[in-house]
């Protein structure tokens, strides 16, 4: 059987969590670079990496790589690679690329090149919006031709419907879960979980069920052979994942999101404001918080009081908890009076640049 080199793309950062994931779900020649995981494996892995890993922004699948020193080199070396057996005949495509301390330098001329070798391989078509989108590296003369197939980045699991104020993206949320040693056996909550998030990724873990169980992909689209999600048995649930907030629109969306998951019962949502926050379960598990910051919503002055207010809290009521909390600052980390050992990033989140506080057993 063939083997691949497959990319997953992760977040800045966060490469050493996407790789330990692609680890634990049996993925091959697992290494980690700047900017995401290499793993190697047949073709049926890239459905794989896409479907089941909670952590990548995206799968790329490299067709070929090859030395160019100028444009008709990359011309007549992108006619070489054997297109059609990955792209279907007549499809649309789109080419970027990008050029790096390489003789080639002119990026939309390199990207057309290699458009017009791929789309005449196959009797298709250029299109800028088109499905199938293929990403060319030319850095050091070395010529790097990868597609991208994932299509819409994978912290879109395709439940969500209402998005709330500043949510954390998807992929993020389960990356700061292993991060936080969450075990799917034991509870958690958030007491500010907007649109839920954290409580959603959790309950997905427990359940079973793969992230990507119901989107679509780029590789729909292209000459695999994929066979269909197989079902899930399903898992008696137990209601362990908890998200308040005081916000009654988020608590809604949250619920929402969370039966449009098909996890509702491994979830409750209540409107309720951080100083009643009380452990919803006798057995300790593991608080996940994102609060407000002030680069995005709210006065970062007034941050501080609510930040302390919720280390005081934790540290009151909730004995054998652990806490991790997302946050864009030390210094509002800092007022929570926690102690945090080993913060993990800082990595993007929404155009902000977030760091995962953790703490020991309160
Ligand atoms: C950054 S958002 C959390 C986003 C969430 N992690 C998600 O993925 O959607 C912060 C949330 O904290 C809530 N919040 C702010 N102050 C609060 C308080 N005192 N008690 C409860 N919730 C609060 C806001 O309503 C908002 O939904």
């Amino acid at each position: 059987m063939d083997s691949y080199d497959i990319f997953l793309v992760a977040p800045p950062g966060l490469e050493h969590l996407v790789a330990a994931e692609a680890r634990d779900c049996g993925f091959q020649g697992v290494t980690q670079v700047p900017g995401g995981v290499n793993v190697t494996g047949p073709l049926a892995d890239v459905v794989r990496a896409n479907r089941e890993l909670r952590g990548p922004a995206r799968v790329l699948l490299r067709i070929a790589s090859f030395r160019a020193m100028h444009l008709a080199q990359l011309d007549k070396r992108s006619r070489k690679v054997d297109w059609a057996s990955i792209i279907p005949q007549g499809s649309a495509l789109h080419v970027e690329a990008s050029c790096r301390k390489s003789k080639i330098y002119h990026n939309k001329a390199a990207a057309q090149r290699v458009a017009t070798a791929a789309s005449e391989a196959i009797a298709g078509t250029v299109d800028a919006d088109a499905v199938i989108r293929l990403k060319v590296r030319i850095e050091d003369d070395m010529v790097t031709i990868s597609i991208d197939t994932s299509g819409d980045a994978l912290h879109k699991r395709g439940h969500k419907g209402a998005m709330g104020k500043a949510p954390i993206r998807e992929n993020l949320a389960a990356l700061c879960l292993r991060a936080c040693d969450f075990r799917p056996d034991e509870p958690l909550v958030d007491p500010m979980c907007g649109s839920g998030t954290f409580p959603i990724e959790a309950a997905e873990l427990a359940a079973g069920v793969i992230p990507g169980r119901s989107r679509g992909f780029a590789f729909d689209h292209l000459a695999l052979d994929v066979d269909p999600v197989p079902p899930v048995p399903p898992i008696a649930a137990t209601t362990r994942f908890f998200g308040f907030d005081r916000d009654q629109g988020a608590v809604k969306s949250a619920a929402d999101n969370a039966a449009q998951a098909g996890v509702a019962d491994w979830t409750r949502f209540a409107c309720q404001p951080l100083s009643d926050l009380t452990p919803p379960t006798p057995q300790p598990g593991l608080i996940m918080i994102n609060p407000p910051y002030g680069g995005r919503i709210g006065n970062k002055k007034q941050l501080y009081g609510l930040y302390g207010a919720f280390g005081q809290i934790v540290k009151d009521r909730f004995a054998g908890w652990r806490v991790g909390m997302v946050t864009s600052e030390p210094s509002l980390a800092k007022a929570t009076g926690l102690d945090w050992a080993d913060p993990v990033g800082p990595f993007p989140n929404g155009g902000i640049r977030v760091t995962l506080y953790r703490s020991e057993c309160l």
